[in-house]
């Protein structure tokens, strides 16, 4: 039995009380005796998940641990906890090195469908979904990239290793963001910036040829206003990876759900994939321009914005009053 979920339970009934928690728990049951997504995952994702499973458990049976820089193992744990593991290879250091710098939650996006334990899931955050996305993205190579969430920067890295132009990681809490630029410095990468800005309520982004989240979308206060921004702050490509709710009618059920937690200060939407779907037609995507990728629970949306002209705001020409289209 993995002694970081006792952990867990009682973290969340300490921070959040009995009412959260007694809902928690109903949930994990409903998905414990409900473990299949209504998606339906073809055998090649599934045989590729069990190999990302493989790789990740092996990643965790075979750390040893290294001589590290003394300095920045010092800066490293001052800093943490670091939600994020991020590799620094010059320093023979990870910002999972120890137990304690790493952020023991749920983790469930990285879980792969409970593949994964949540203690191994949340060392090695954000890899396991990472291997299955790194494969599925457009062309990175000499391109700007705009990361909305970038936390402590994995992802935003991640880009410019690929040969990323210029890459912009905007990120609502400070104290992410400062982690982020500390990495930064000890990466020395110079292609890749961070802002402490929530980016529901920043204007002035610059517009980027790719637009990267991943979950992300469920925190924004307001996320259809979020998604929207998305698509219209991208020159090519929004890419877009989230939990999908399991829903009894996967093409009908437009269904978006709220959990709120930490004393109402947090929350978290979950959505359907017809919701989701629904609203980009109604921002002018229509479906052939979104490749949908299924996995454990989640799915990655590459939504293809070429050309397009996102214009969702109602005009007298869109009210079914004012004009001449017929349902
Ligand atoms: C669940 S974490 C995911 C972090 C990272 N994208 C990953 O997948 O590992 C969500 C991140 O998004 C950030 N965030 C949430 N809403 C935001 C917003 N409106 N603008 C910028 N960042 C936001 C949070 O502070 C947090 O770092």
């Amino acid at each position: 039995m993995d002694i970081g979920l006792f952990k867990r339970a009682y973290n969340i009934l300490r921070q959040n009380g009995l009412r959260e928690f007694l809902f928690r728990m109903r949930k994990a049951f409903a998905r414990f005796i409900l473990p299949v997504s209504a998606h339906a995952v073809s055998a090649d994702v599934c045989m590729e998940i069990d190999d990302i499973v493989r790789q990740c458990r092996q990643l965790l049976a075979s750390e040893a641990k290294r001589e590290p820089d003394k300095e920045v193992y010092r800066l490293l744990k001052e800093n943490a906890p670091w939600y994020q593991r991020i590799e620094l290879p010059g320093h023979n250091l990870s910002t999972a090195e120890e137990e304690d710098w790493v952020v023991f939650d749920g983790a469930s996006d990285n879980m792969l469908g409970g593949r994964l334990s949540a203690r191994g899931a949340a060392i090695l955050r954000p890899l396991p979904k990472w291997m299955f996305i790194e494969k599925r993205l457009p062309p990175i190579e000499g391109k700007t990239v705009l990361e909305i969430g970038s936390n402590c920067g994995f992802f935003s890295f991640e880009f410019a290793r690929m040969g990323a132009k210029q890459v912009v990681g905007v990120e609502a809490v400070s104290e992410y963001a400062r982690q982020a630029n500390l990495i930064k410095h000890l990466l020395s990468v110079d292609t890749v910036r961070f802002i402490n800005r929530d980016f529901l309520f920043e204007e002035g982004l610059p517009e980027s040829d790719i637009l990267f989240s991943s979950t992300v979308l469920g925190h924004m206060i307001f996320p259809f206003l979020g998604l929207y921004k998305m698509l219209k702050c991208a020159k090519e490509f929004v890419v877009l990876d989230i939990d999908v709710l399991s829903v009894s009618n996967p093409s009908f059920d437009a269904v978006c759900t709220l959990q709120v937690s930490n004393r109402d200060r947090y929350h978290f939407f979950n959505f359907s994939n017809a919701i989701i779907s629904d609203f980009l037609r109604r921002c002018g995507v229509s479906d052939n321009r979104v490749s949908r990728y299924f996995y454990s629970n989640r799915c990655l949306y590459i939504i293809d914005v070429r050309l397009l002209d996102i214009s969702p705001v109602l005009k007298s020409g869109n009210d079914p009053l004012w004009s001449n289209l017929s349902e």
